[in-house]
């Protein structure tokens, strides 16, 4: 429901210039010089004044991916997209209120004005290939730091919501969310502090993430002894460990779920089955519970495996980081935490992995990755968009691409003709990728397409892909959420950062693995259908 969230207006206390337009409605109307190719792209990037955060190395990657892109409408949606978190979505910078050593970022998701575990993960991802160690103030390590920190105290204070208020440092007004306003929730929070409680197994491992990017770029591994990184990561285990609880015990009783949500809406997605219980999940299966799923949508079987695959994921690198802190740590805790990633993943093997319910011919099914499982035998077949999707595997590192599972899981989830194919994969002439419950059907997710790039070594696949992103985005030259799969002109979020973020990283990937690709015209192929609707544009 993010698109749908009436916004507090911005806040003071922001250090842009008063005459910097709000992004949300400058990212509503095209803005001069235009690119020079047939799509005749806006330029999106906010006066140097009202930026954000600036970032030299950022500027300077920029610069130069002029020379690397040939075709001039995609080399200005990268222009756009990729800063769209430095340029727009840093929010508040400082440093906590009893500790002026440890700093905070406080990062929202764009067109709202909170802080989602996931989205600021990922955006902080995005400028992963410029992050190096650096003490500075102003560079993107300190920004990462911000974040870590930042999560830390929020997985303290309310370790099973997703998205969360500016700290009380920043002195920015907490935002209002009416859609939130009447749910009930256990545990229960504040609303001063979150945005929204919806518990998500992949927000959990989007601190697991950052904090392993983080490392990786810097090998700072003193950062994470110095603040709140060890609680935070003990109270992600703890939170792990109680959503393995199963509905029933042993002896038929429904035991009491650590978490329960319900809300009043109109969309099943919005809240859970049996009032505020979700379907019930069987004992034993070593998998970990998600109420909702990325998409911020309420899942049908909590045993959602792509969060699973992420957490367990990412659970590895960071057990690393734990036990090169030595004394910092707790004795067992970096044991304990490479113990979880390994069950998880024999528990995703064991229970994850279904045959397809359906073949032509009623042949024997193949097997694939679910979506969702119950334990009990029941299994959701399909995809969607967002991020952690079985789509996005091999990029989270889960897998690698060529894995055979992995392979015959893709084939089903980029397919709508077939009876076995995802049922959230939309198509039409203007954009052919998977979506969601979220935005509905017929709306497709250009990170989906950005996804099936990162994931694909087919150059005909990533080239029809990239054109499509190219050619559908209304003239704006950013990443949408989600766009009519018969209508550009139709979509979902002008103001989506992550989106955005990933897009470049995604060209920045093709720059590495096929610079060949982005010399080549994206300027329509003249027999398709898709060039005579994107005509219309
Ligand atoms: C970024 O640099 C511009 C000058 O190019 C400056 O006006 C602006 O205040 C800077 N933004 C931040 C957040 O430092
Ligand atoms: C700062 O406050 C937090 C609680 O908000 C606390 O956990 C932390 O230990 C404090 N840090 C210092 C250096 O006092
Ligand atoms: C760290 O980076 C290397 C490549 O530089 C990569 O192979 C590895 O998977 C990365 N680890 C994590 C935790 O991201
Ligand atoms: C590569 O992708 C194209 C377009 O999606 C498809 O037709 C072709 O079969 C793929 N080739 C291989 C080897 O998978």
């Amino acid at each position: 429901m993010k698109g749908n969230i009436v916004l507090t207006p911005l806040c003071a206390g922001v250090a842009l210039a008063q005459s910097c337009p709000d992004y949300s409605t400058y990212s509503q109307q095209r803005h001069a010089p235009f690119s020079s190719g047939r799509y005749q792209l806006s330029s999106m990037r906010p006066d140097p004044a009202c930026r954000t955060f600036n970032s030299s190395d950022v500027e300077g990657l920029i610069a130069r991916m002029e020379s690397v892109i040939a075709d001039p409408d995609l080399y200005r949606l990268f222009q756009n997209s990729y800063p769209n978190t430095l340029d727009t979505a840093i929010r508040w910078k400082g440093v906590a209120a009893n500790n002026s050593a440890e700093e905070l970022t406080f990062v929202i998701t764009g067109d709202i004005n909170a802080m989602w575990l996931r989205d600021s993960a990922n955006q902080m991802q995005s400028y992963l290939p410029v992050l190096e160690a650096s003490d500075s103030a102003d560079s993107i390590a300190s920004l990462y730091r911000g974040v870590i920190n930042l999560q830390a105290r929020y997985l303290l204070t309310s370790p099973f919501c997703n998205s969360f208020q500016a700290p009380a440092e920043s002195g920015i007004a907490p935002a209002t969310n009416g859609a939130a306003a009447g749910d009930s929730v256990t545990p229960p929070y504040s609303p001063d502090r979150v945005f929204e409680c919806k518990y998500e197994l992949d927000s959990l491992a989007a601190f697991l993430e950052v904090s392993a990017n983080y490392y990786n770029g810097t090998g700072d591994v003193d950062f994470f002894g110095k603040f709140q990184w060890v609680s935070a990561i003990q109270a992600v285990l703890n939170v792990a460990k109680e959503m393995q609880t199963p509905t029933y015990g042993s002896d038929g009783r429904v035991l009491d779920s650590p978490y329960l949500f319900t809300r009043e809406t109109t969309r099943a997605t919005e809240t859970f089955s049996n009032d505020e219980l979700g379907n019930p999940v069987a004992d034993g299966t070593g998998l970990i519970r998600s109420g909702f799923r990325p998409s911020d949508d309420s899942t049908i079987f909590q045993l959602f495996i792509p969060a699973n695959m992420m957490f367990a994921r990412y659970l590895e690198p960071t057990a690393e980081i734990m036990a090169k802190l030595g004394e910092k740590a707790p004795a067992g805790l970096a044991d304990e935490m490479s113990a979880l990633a390994k069950s998880l993943r024999r528990a995703i093997d064991a229970y994850g992995v279904v045959p397809l319910a359906r073949t032509p011919g009623g042949a024997e099914g193949e097997m694939i990755y679910a979506y969702e499982v119950d334990g009990f035998g029941s299994a959701v077949i399909m995809d969607d968009a967002n991020i952690p999707s079985l789509l996005a595997a091999p990029f989270f590192g889960y897998l690698d691409r060529s894995d055979p599972t992995y392979q015959r899981t893709r084939k089903r989830i980029l397919d709508a003709e077939s009876v076995n194919g995802n049922p959230y994969f939309m198509r039409g002439p203007v954009i052919n990728s998977v979506g969601g419950p979220h935005v509905g059907p017929g709306a497709a997710w250009p990170m989906a397409s950005i996804v099936r790039i990162l994931t694909s070594d087919n150059d005909s696949e990533i080239t029809r892909a990239l054109r499509e992103i190219v050619s559908s985005t209304d003239g704006y030259g950013l990443i949408h959420e989600s766009v009519n799969t018969f209508d550009a002109g139709r979509w979902t979020r002008q103001w989506f950062s992550w989106a955005n973020g990933l897009f470049g990283q995604m060209i920045l990937d093709l720059q590495d693995r096929k610079p060949s690709i982005l010399k080549q015209s994206f300027q329509g192929c003249k027999s398709s259908a898709r060039r005579s609707v994107a005509d219309l544009l």
